[in-house]
């Protein structure tokens, strides 16, 4: 393949058109209202909650902060957690940080997902939630994991980080588990630079949430309980709102640079991928490649530098050996996070590059 001019980075923002932002931007100047739950940011709210089919859906500042509100507004402090060592750094930290301890439950091989048929086994009396990510926009197994937490009492969290935009029968994924979180920080295919969501349909945990991301305030003068500082800005809505419009030409694209690399690895038995199950349609947000061995993926990686190709290994290392974690095995999560590469995938980029880049690794594989 060619040397690429410029370093192709794993991802590349989607911005709107300049003035379709600085249209907003003057609407800011003009009411002075920077933040604090202003026009835009309500107007993206909606937007969201709208898009998801959800009764609650809060913009907040960004996906860790939805991830810890979510661990609050379930009352989950002091427990145990079970939850995927697949997954970014945020799904782990965010539990700890929030005083639960992570049981961490290998993953299966099909989406890369915590394996449900493993839960039960890791189930004890101080069991309170599940939580799990849609690592890459694949869904979790959705039902089977709702069948345990009804059957145990437990509630469910889906870090849907990945997952904006990805439907499972019919239904936006966000819609599934007692809260769902989203992330829209600027490498993610949707975003407002920085930022994130909480979905979820019950009223008595939308209350919560909605107190507890804006410092537990009950109007100026009183509190309903303890809260943190979880509103975003109307700079950042603004981008969320900019880019609304655009959002499914951009999975659009996405997709077919997917399936310009999927084509070629399609018939390459020494890379395998993740599989969408049954009744789930896919976003893009993602392009992982499973190698044979770590050898191999640092080879590749090595090799597409050379042409200013750059990938990144999400997610490595697995989550279970964080040095603030309760040493547990993991062997498949381990064995997979050591494996897996992320290949370049946003809009803009033209679907020919990433056939260039998928024969140059199958070449290389030959090697
Ligand atoms: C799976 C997952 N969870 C949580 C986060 C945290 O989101 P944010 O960066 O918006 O805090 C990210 C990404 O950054 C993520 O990939």
């Amino acid at each position: 393949m060619k040397k690429q001019p410029q370093p192709l980075l794993v991802t590349k923002a989607a911005l709107p058109p300049f003035e379709v932002y600085s249209g907003y931007l003057k609407q800011i100047w003009e009411s002075h209202h920077l933040t604090n739950f202003g026009p835009l940011a309500l107007e993206f709210e909606r937007k969201l909650q709208d898009y998801c089919h959800a009764s609650n859906a809060f913009y907040v500042c960004n996906g860790t902060m939805a991830l810890r509100i979510a661990i609050r507004a379930l009352e989950l402090n002091g427990s145990e957690v079970i939850t995927t060592p697949f997954s970014y750094v945020a799904t782990t930290s965010s539990l700890v940080w929030e005083h639960c301890q992570p049981i961490f439950v290998d993953i299966e091989t099909n989406q890369l997902s915590i394996d449900a048929e493993r839960i039960e086994a890791a189930i004890t009396p101080k069991t309170k939630a599940i939580m799990a990510t849609h690592v890459f926009g694949y869904p979790c197994a959705v039902d089977r994991i709702k069948n345990i937490a009804q059957k145990y009492g437990l509630k469910v969290i889906y870090d849907a980080a990945h997952a904006f935009g990805v439907t499972y029968n019919e239904q936006p994924l966000v819609n599934y588990g007692d809260i769902s979180t989203l992330s829209f920080h600027a490498t993610k295919l949707f975003h407002t630079v920085e930022g994130g969501a909480i979905v979820c349909s019950d009223k008595a945990v939308g209350e919560r949430v909605s107190y507890m991301r804006n410092f537990g305030h009950d109007g100026p003068e009183a509190f309903l309980g303890m809260g943190i500082n979880g509103k975003n800005s109307e700079f950042h809505a603004a981008m969320g709102l900019s880019l609304w419009p655009m959002r499914d030409e951009i999975v659009r694209k996405r997709l077919s640079v997917c399936e310009a690399y999927s084509t070629i690895f399609g018939s390459c038995a020494s890379v395998t991928r993740p599989v969408l199950p049954k009744g789930a349609k896919h976003n893009g947000s993602y392009y992982p490649v499973i190698f044979e061995s770590e050898a191999i993926l640092l080879k590749i990686r090595e090799r597409l530098q050379e042409f200013n190709v750059f990938t990144r290994r999400y997610f490595y290392p697995s989550l279970s050996s964080l040095p603030y974690v309760k040493k547990q095995q993991t062997p498949i999560a381990d064995s997979v996070a050591s494996r897996i590469l992320c290949l370049p995938v946003f809009a803009d980029m033209e679907p020919a590059l990433a056939t260039e880049i998928a024969c140059e690794i199958v070449a290389s594989l030959k090697d």
